[in-house]
C-alpha cells in the first residue's frame, strides 16, 4: 500500500481504530521483517493519535527488551516481575492504568508519563512475543476504545512474528 495513513478527520478514538486497523493490517501484509512492521506500527500510533510515547518491548532471553518506539527515550529492559509491562507479561492480559502513580511497581521512564495501556502479543504458538506500550501524559487518557483497537493490532502482529 501507499505509504501515508488516511485517516478521518475526527478526535473518536473508536473511529479512529476503525480507520487505522486495516490500515496496518494492510502496511504489514507480506512484509516479513518484524523490526520494520513494529516501526511502522509505532509510528502509525503515534501519527494517528499523538501518543505521548507508543512501541514494543520484545523478549528476549529472560527481560523485555525495548523494540521499535515513537516518543522520548526509555528504560532498555524490563524484568518480567516489573512495571506494567512485566505484569502484562507475566498475566498474558492487557493492562489499563488510569494513574501510574497508584500502580504498584509502575517504571517510571518519564515522569510525563500519567496513564497507559499494555497489551500482550501473543505468537502463534500462544506465548507472548512481545508487550505494546502506549503511553500518555494526561491522567485517565485511555477508555475501552483503545483496550479493543490496540488488541486488534496486536492480533495482526501475531501473523508476522
Ligand atoms: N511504563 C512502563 C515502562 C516503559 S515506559 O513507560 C516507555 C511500565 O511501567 O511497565
Amino acid at each position: 500500500m501507499a505509504e501515508t495513513l488516511i485517516l478521518p478527520q475526527t478526535t473518536d478514538r473508536s473511529a479512529l481504530y476503525e480507520s487505522l486497523v486495516p490500515q496496518i493490517a494492510a502496511l504489514i501484509d507480506g512484509e516479513p521483517d518484524l523490526t520494520a512492521n513494529l516501526a511502522n506500527v509505532a509510528a502509525a500510533l503515534k501519527e494517528t493519535f499523538g501518543f505521548f510515547w507508543a512501541g514494543f518491548y520484545v523478549k528476549k532471553d529472560n527481560q523485555l527488551v525495548l523494540g521499535p518506539f515513537q516518543g522520548p527515550i526509555a528504560c532498555t529492559r524490563i524484568n518480567f516481575n516489573k512495571g506494567v509491562c512485566g505484569a502484562a507479561y507475566s498475566r498474558r492480559e492487557t493492562i489499563l492504568v488510569p494513574d501510574v502513580d497508584q500502580f504498584p511497581g509502575h517504571i517510571a521512564c518519564s515522569s510525563a508519563s500519567k496513564s497507559e495501556v499494555v497489551v500482550p502479543v501473543f505468537d502463534q504458538a500462544g506465548n507472548v512475543a512481545m508487550v505494546l506500550d502506549v503511553d500518555s501524559d494526561r491522567l485517565n487518557d485511555f477508555s475501552k476504545a483503545d483496550v479493543n483497537g490496540l488488541e486488534q493490532i496486536a492480533a495482526l502482529l501475531t501473523v508476522v512474528i
